[in-house]
């Protein structure tokens, strides 16, 4: 199976590898599995006192298109206020990196990750 030329640039050069001491207020973090294969994502979110992310960082344990999804989604969710980052959807991240249909449940990873790491921030900030 081949990769998109988007997959491979941020599979070689993946954005914001790292992680966020989990312990720090500011930080949400995720971390889901792909029962699928057996994949597993970490995701995390630095949010500001306005309620923005203001940094995000990954590990993944997986193929490419995950390694891939959950780089670009990091990207996605700089800048945005955690309604927009959980408006975020696989299909515009399958899209985007034009994932063929055996790699859908990668980006699926992707938005679910994103999802845990911002109800584990609100979860720590008192609100469900
Ligand atoms: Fe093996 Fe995702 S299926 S790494
Ligand atoms: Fe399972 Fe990519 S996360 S193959």
């Amino acid at each position: 199976m081949a990769y998109s030329d988007k997959v491979i640039d941020h599979y070689e050069n993946p954005r914001n590898v790292g992680s966020f001491d989990k312990g720090d207020d500011s930080v949400g973090t995720g971390m889901v599995g792909a029962p699928a294969c057996g994949d597993v994502m970490k995701l995390q979110i630095k949010v500001s006192d306005t309620g923005v992310i203001e940094d995000a960082k990954f590990k993944t344990y997986g193929c490419g298109s995950a390694i891939a999804s959950s780089s670009l989604i990091t990207e996605w969710v700089k800048g945005k206020t955690l309604d927009e980052a959980l408006a975020i959807k696989n299909s515009e991240i399958a899209e985007e990196l034009a994932l063929p249909p055996v790699k859908i449940h990668c980006s699926i990873l992707a938005e679910d990750a994103i999802k845990a790491a911002v109800s584990d921030y609100k979860t720590k900030h008192g609100d469900k």
